[in-house]
């Protein structure tokens, strides 16, 4: 068979992932929110990833907290009305030259009520339809083989502490799951905004796994959880196996 493809050299490789509002908290004690879409999750996990400077994730390296507000298309004027500003009261150069500006109040600016979480000091975005608060458990350097870019991007490794879900995502019958079927996350795709559609392509052969099976152990260590204190630091390896087996479900 002929090869069709063309070998480009795009400046994005943004293929497409979920836009994430992440709250925070100021210094001051104020709220910040911010988009963001380098995220992806495992277990109760989430990578995301962050240019260093930017407000969030000081204030996620300061407190250890935030929380991941997930967007669906309901919110992507909200998102747009975010987009291009910052809670940094300096705007770096690269940021002032693709015109971002300063903004204290990116809840009220967004449309969105800033209500209490129940494990960290960052509020959640109401209208949002899913809502991780968060812990940081480590920050990797990203590009760090690159000298001219080393420094500047992050990857938070953190640990969700409670999961809120809007009843309308549930899985009929089932108390602890959202339902594929009903939940649409609002997706970037090289700087666009998206939605997903809900219909099932095929039965999906890996579905076919009970998602128990994937339960691992932040789950009961989240339960007891009240007030997160503030703090973080990078786990340690001492002891690791790396023939250790998962021992789930
Ligand atoms: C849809 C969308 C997705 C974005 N994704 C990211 C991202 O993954 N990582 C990142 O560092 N910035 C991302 N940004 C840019 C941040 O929102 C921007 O850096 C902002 O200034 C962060 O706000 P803060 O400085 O108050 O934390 C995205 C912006 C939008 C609108």
């Amino acid at each position: 068979m002929i090869d069709p493809h063309v070998t480009i050299e795009p400046s994005i490789l943004y293929l497409g992932t979920p836009v994430v509002l992440i709250s925070t908290q100021n210094e001051d004690g104020t709220a910040n929110l911010a988009p963001m879409s380098s995220a992806w999750w495992l277990g109760w996990r989430c990578m995301l990833g962050l240019q260093t400077a930017s407000q969030t994730p000081q204030n996620m390296i300061r407190t250890g907290q935030c929380v991941l507000n997930l967007a669906s298309p309901k919110q992507a004027d909200a998102v747009n009305r975010l987009a291009r500003l910052t809670g940094t009261e300096t705007i770096p150069e690269l940021k002032q030259r693709l015109g971002y500006a300063y903004e204290p109040s990116k809840f009220e600016v967004a449309g969105l009520t800033p209500i209490a979480s129940q494990t960290v000091a960052a509020p959640r975005a109401l209208e949002c339809p899913i809502q991780l608060e968060a812990v940081v458990a480590a920050q990797h350097g990203i590009m760090d083989d690159d000298p001219q870019v080393a420094g500047l991007l992050s990857a938070f490794e953190v640990r969700i502490t409670r999961v809120h879900v809007h009843p309308s995502l549930l899985m009929d019958g089932h108390e602890n799951r959202i339902d594929p079927a009903k939940w649409q996350p609002l997706i970037m795709n090289f700087q666009k905004l998206y939605g997903v559609s809900s219909t099932e392509i095929v039965p999906s052969r890996l579905a076919e796994i009970e998602e128990k099976s994937y339960r691992m152990p932040d789950v009961d260590r989240a339960r007891d959880v009240v007030l997160e204190p503030a703090g973080w630091c990078n786990a340690s390896r001492d002891g690791f196996d790396p023939n250790r087996d998962l021992r789930l479900g």
